[in-house]
């Protein structure tokens, strides 16, 4: 048994403790129940504490200790920075608000803040992979000593109301950055010529075997005023708030994501020398990084290969496209005769349904073949989704008060919103209201397409 584990239990045992004390001394029900619910709460942070910690841990499984420390471009973290900044985020903004607290190291208060401006100078983001010291393991030590103090504390039972709501958010923000440690990672692998396999890929027929090619059909929606935003139940981000009337005219979408087959055949079509097809500012960026396929993307000897965290494979046409940038999606969007979705008509699609599909529990960490059927498949999982909607705050937004306000609301420009999830997302962290979102040049982000049009 480990030391979180042990403590894990340490905690759970005492959380017991005052339901059945607060019974013995005859106080009221509702007193009891007050009580027992707080405890079941400190329970469940507890435990989805420790669950999502012991994640970031097995994804690292398969890596080298020189893996964790490869910045392949400014957008990519080291896996170390990754491991490091979730870290410090429980330690800033959750140990932070008790008294008396010594911090791990002091040179890590800047060292590991990401963009927070508020509580101090963030080490610049592009020079991440400059950080040889402190080592891995210095930063799993840690790790260690900050799982230990936020348990420590949650046990004590002196984590006030905003300070659990911190430590939920800040379980959320790792779950972001587990995805990222695999979106980053692949990106620094595909830039070794030996094309590595990331150990934690499982081989893509455990996924897919029962899956069969389906064809894309139409789905008619109908004409809605609706309510666009999450509906107060569970955790949410802000920038999913507030909840807001939107009139959605009728519109159909695709019955599946584009498949890779079918974004070759726009390849074939000249879909990247025709500027009628792309935005404006698709087209420049077209031409100044001379694109002609999507990222990972390859040819040899004449076969169309491609990069997955199970290494270099030649291209399943059946399978989700994936790794486009928003201007790609929205180019084959219009040489599709179709459109870019916009995010409410996304939200209202999923609403109501399951949060089911192919994320990183099932390990095959790369998007499946949809199955055949007659409903609308993949809005959740696989691939993000990109939309035509930029990512504005919804009216009445306002951001949270103090450091933690600039978490989203200061990125509320020169974006898309994204909708979905993907293979890498871990499902838990999944809702229909949740709004992802990236410059539309990126293109390392496991993004793809889902085809919309007005009836
Ligand atoms: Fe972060």
């Amino acid at each position: 048994m480990t030391r979180l584990s042990a403590l894990s239990r340490q905690t759970l045992d005492y959380l017991e403790q005052p339901v059945h004390a607060t019974w013995s001394r005859g106080v009221s029900m509702s007193a009891i129940e007050m009580t027992a619910r707080r405890s079941r709460e400190r329970d469940d942070l507890a435990t989805r504490y420790l669950g999502v910690r012991g994640a970031s841990k097995r994804l690292c499984e398969g890596l080298s200790v020189e893996d964790h420390i490869v910045q392949s471009m400014p957008d990519v973290s080291p896996t170390k920075w990754h491991l490091a900044h979730t870290t410090w985020f429980f330690e800033t903004f959750v140990l932070s608000r008790g008294p008396g607290v010594t911090p791990f190291h002091p040179a890590f208060h800047d060292l590991f803040n990401s963009y927070y401006l508020s509580v101090g100078k963030p080490f610049p983001r592009a020079q991440r992979g400059l950080l040889s010291r402190p080592s891995l393991d210095e930063v799993w030590a840690y790790r260690e000593h900050v799982d230990a103090a936020v348990m420590d504390r949650l046990a004590r039972g002196d984590l006030d109301a905003e300070g659990a709501r911190i430590l939920e958010l800040g379980i959320e923000h790792e779950q972001q950055h587990q995805e990222l440690i695999l979106t980053d990672i692949k990106h620094v692998l595909w830039h070794n010529p030996l094309y590595p396999r990331y150990a934690g890929a499982e081989p893509v027929e455990r996924a897919s075997r029962d899956r069969c090619r389906a064809s894309l059909r139409w789905h008619g929606l109908s004409p809605d005023i609706a309510d666009l935003g999450h509906d107060g139940r569970g955790f949410c981000f802000d920038n999913e708030l507030p909840r807001h009337r939107v009139l959605v005219p009728a519109y159909e979408l695709a019955s599946r994501l584009v498949t890779a087959g079918e974004y070759l055949a726009f390849m074939r079509d000249g879909g990247y020398r025709r500027p009628e097809l792309w935005l404006s500012d698709g087209w420049d960026f077209c031409r100044r990084e001379a694109l002609s396929a999507p990222l990972y993307w390859l040819e040899r000897d004449g076969a169309q290969l491609h990069f997955t965290l199970r290494g270099l494979e030649p291209i399943d046409e059946d399978e989700p496209v994936v790794h486009v940038s928003g201007y790609e999606a929205d180019a084959y969007a219009r040489w599709a005769g179709a459109r870019l979705p916009r995010e409410a008509e996304l939200e209202l699609a999923a609403r109501g349904r399951p949060v089911a599909g192919n994320f990183v529990e099932s390990g095959v960490l790369h998007p499946v073949a949809a199955a055949s059927g007659g409903d609308i498949a993949q809005l959740f999982g696989d691939a993000w989704e990109w939309t035509q909607s930029a990512y504005a705050p919804y009216p009445g937004y306002a951001p949270p008060d103090g450091a933690i306000g600039e978490y989203n609301g200061k990125f509320m420009v020169n974006q898309l919103v994204l909708r979905g999830g993907s293979c890498v997302s871990p499902r838990s962290h999944l809702r229909a209201s949740y709004r992802n979102f990236f410059p539309p040049h990126a293109r390392w982000q496991f993004s793809g397409i889902r085809l919309a049009r007005d009836p």
